[in-house]
């Protein structure tokens, strides 16, 4: 039995992904390995940070858009949440009904690698939406999945909220867009939030606030690393920084050494020289044009778009036809 005083075992896929982008010239990490627990409460703590308008302003944008997208949808339909780290944006649609009463939808497929935030989401759901079927997947939403048989011949919305789709190259969100296209088939909808180009001066203060949430969720990630992946990053030897890349339009995450310093990893040494970084995340910021244009080829028709006043944010209605 493993107890506390035992070190985990070295999480194979972790490490591999670890390793991968810390033998690269220029240092990486992906970004989907800031989500363990820790990772996943810093998170939620940077979503309700004054800085960090993205997720308050998308939350606005869904409620507006929640009765049109219902109205779009057949009855008895499924919802397919890719990244779905919890139910909270979910239940903006899964709450609608139908003018006869019956809930547009009628199952509920979050694809996550938070296995623990999960099964939370698949238990309170049950008990708030009794009748919802809920099939929860295990699974880096990147790769392809397939829709489980039982629910062939349902109407289907994908969901992308968070703009999560600007942590991908933009030929990679292209490749993603097409992807779920592929398995959500002809008929499908697809509503995806998407953070826009703006004022450097708004998207700095987002990702280097002053309460340093920020900062301590870039740095778990090392954290993460030695643990579950046998590392021993002297973490208070790195320093956040976040900076605006104007020309590529995003916004990085970086994790800059504070001295020539040797990381061991599974064995292997991971030099370091004073101000090299570790670039742990791209968050592109696209103009509504770009999007549309970018869904378009990857075979989407753009429906409806709704953004806030300020133009701060952008929620699209995607349709496969
Ligand atoms: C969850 C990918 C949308 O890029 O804004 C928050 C993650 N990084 N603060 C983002 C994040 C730094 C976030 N996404």
């Amino acid at each position: 039995m493993a107890d506390a005083t035992t070190t985990p075992p070295v999480d194979q896929t972790v490490l591999a992904e670890a390793l991968a982008g810390l033998s690269q010239a220029c240092k990486t990490l992906p970004p989907k390995l800031f989500y363990d627990e820790e990772g996943c409460r810093l998170f939620r703590r940077i979503t309700e940070l004054s800085e960090y308008y993205l997720t308050r302003t998308e939350r606005g944008l869904l409620e507006t858009a929640a009765p049109s997208v219902a109205a779009a949808m057949l009855p008895g339909a499924l919802l397919v949440e890719y990244g779905a780290s919890d139910e909270d944006k979910a239940e903006f649609l899964l709450r609608e009904r139908h003018a006869s009463g019956i809930a547009v939808f009628a199952a509920y497929m979050p694809i996550d690698v938070a296995t623990e935030g999960l099964e939370q989401a698949r238990a309170r759901l049950n008990r708030s939406y009794p009748n919802l079927r809920v099939h929860t997947m295990t699974a880096d939403f990147l790769r392809p999945v397939a829709l489980p048989p039982t629910f062939a011949g349902m109407p289907r919305l994908g969901f992308f909220p968070g703009s999560t789709i600007g942590n991908l190259e933009p030929s990679d969100a292209r490749r993603f867009l097409a992807q779920v296209r592929d398995t959500l088939g002809d008929s499908a909808l697809f509503l995806v939030g998407v953070d826009l180009r703006k004022d450097p001066a708004v998207l700095i203060p987002a990702y280097n606030d002053a309460a340093g949430v920020t900062a301590a969720f870039n740095r778990n990630m090392l954290v993460r690393l030695n643990r579950e992946a046998g590392a021993d990053f002297d973490v208070d030897a790195f320093s956040h920084n976040a900076i605006w890349n104007e020309t590529k339009g995003r916004m990085e995450m970086h994790l800059v050494s504070q001295r020539d310093q040797v990381a061991r990893i599974a064995g292997k040494s991971i030099r370091f020289t004073r101000n090299e970084t570790i670039h742990t995340e791209n968050s592109y910021k696209y103009t509504l044009k770009d999007f549309a244009a970018l869904a378009s080829l990857a075979g989407w028709r753009a429906c409806h778009v709704w953004t806030d006043a300020r133009c701060l944010f952008s929620v699209h209605l995607l349709a496969s036809d």
